[in-house]
């Protein structure tokens, strides 16, 4: 993001006193950090509540300033395969730790390997025991092969209450002198949920509008995000319309975005399209026809897959 700092990372806690709630988990650690030694561990738990936030700072609580040569992140969804995963892994592993007796893995996703890739992560995660620590992390334990599961501390992080995420959104908020009101903030937890990751993005998306307040949450929550319109339109272009058409199907249930919401940031990618100027100007047409006919009060999802059948015609 350029020299925008994020503020996920910039006030994502160093140290496990500052890591909010998660209390079963962060007082065994400590204790564990204590003797300097930890078992393998599985963390379990919903997106944005702490699990990458605590195996860093383990990390650095175990080792210290050189945290960083003895911490390893992969993670197991990586479109290459298990194998590349693994791969990775033995070339760290064989490593010599630094000024420790072990090394930690932290293997996020796990629960996106197929049992069979997981049994294979179970013959690793036991010729490496002498030297490495898996921490593996997922959202739900029960995907994970028994096998694993008998080999680790599972660890299940809840996600985090009302008070919990106000208690972190106003740590950014005086760190970064931002002018916030309560609404404002209760939208926040109200589009979020216990999810810190999301409302820190939302937080910082929304200060970009000046104050925050619920008009200016929910205005910048209902956006649609250029990334995602950007991959849409791609697809279509490249002739993938099965998975331009899903991704507009996710735009509009998952995320809950409006059909004009896409529309307008479509509008504005094309006039940005790297095609030939008179394919360009064929879409800015056609992407205001569609306009005009949502305002007619056209169906969403059936107009937006006819304007995208005009992409795919197009071709790069
Ligand atoms: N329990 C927590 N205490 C403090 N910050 C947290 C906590 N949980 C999440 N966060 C913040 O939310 C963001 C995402 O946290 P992370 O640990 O990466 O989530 P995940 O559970 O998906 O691994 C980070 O900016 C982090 O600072
Ligand atoms: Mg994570």
């Amino acid at each position: 993001m350029g020299n925008i700092e994020v503020w996920t990372e910039k006030y994502r806690p160093k140290s496990l006193d500052d890591v909010i709630n998660q209390r079963h988990v962060v007082d065994r650690l400590k204790a564990w950090v204590k003797q300097g030694n930890i078992p393998n561990m599985l963390f379990a738990g919903p997106a944005g509540v702490g699990k990458t936030t605590i195996a860093l700072a383990l990390a650095r609580g175990l080792y210290g300033e050189h945290w960083k040569q003895n911490f390893q992140e992969t993670n197991a969804s990586d479109e290459r395969g298990i194998n590349v995963v693994r791969g990775r892994i033995k070339d760290f592993a064989k490593m010599k730790p630094l000024g420790a007796d072990f090394k930690i893995i932290f293997l996020d996703e796990s629960d996106s390997l197929t049992p069979e890739a997981q049994q294979a992560l179970r013959r690793t995660i036991e010729s490496f025991s002498g030297v490495c620590r898996f921490i593996l992390s997922c959202n739900y334990s029960s995907r994970i092969i028994e096998p694993i599961q008998s080999r680790c501390a599972v660890f299940r992080l809840r996600g985090l209450g009302e008070n919990d995420v106000k208690t972190y959104l106003s740590r950014i908020i005086s760190g970064e002198k931002l002018k916030a009101d309560t609404d404002g903030i209760n939208a926040i937890y109200e589009i979020s949920g216990g999810d810190l990751r999301k409302s820190t993005n939302l937080l910082q998306a929304s200060s970009a509008l000046g104050k925050i307040t619920s008009k200016s949450v929910y205005e910048v929550a209902a956006r649609a995000e250029p990334r995602d319109v950007e991959e849409m339109i791609n697809m279509a272009l490249g002739g993938k319309f099965k998975d331009a058409r899903d991704k507009l199907q996710n735009l509009l249930i998952n995320q809950g975005l409006s059909g004009e919401d896409i529309i307008r940031e479509m509008h504005r990618q094309v006039l940005n399209l790297d095609i030939a100027e008179e394919k360009r100007l064929k879409l800015i047409e056609k992407v205001g026809e569609f306009e005009f006919r949502l305002n007619q009060g056209g169906s969403e999802d059936i107009q937006l897959v006819a304007l995208l059948t005009h992409f795919l015609s197009i071709k790069k």
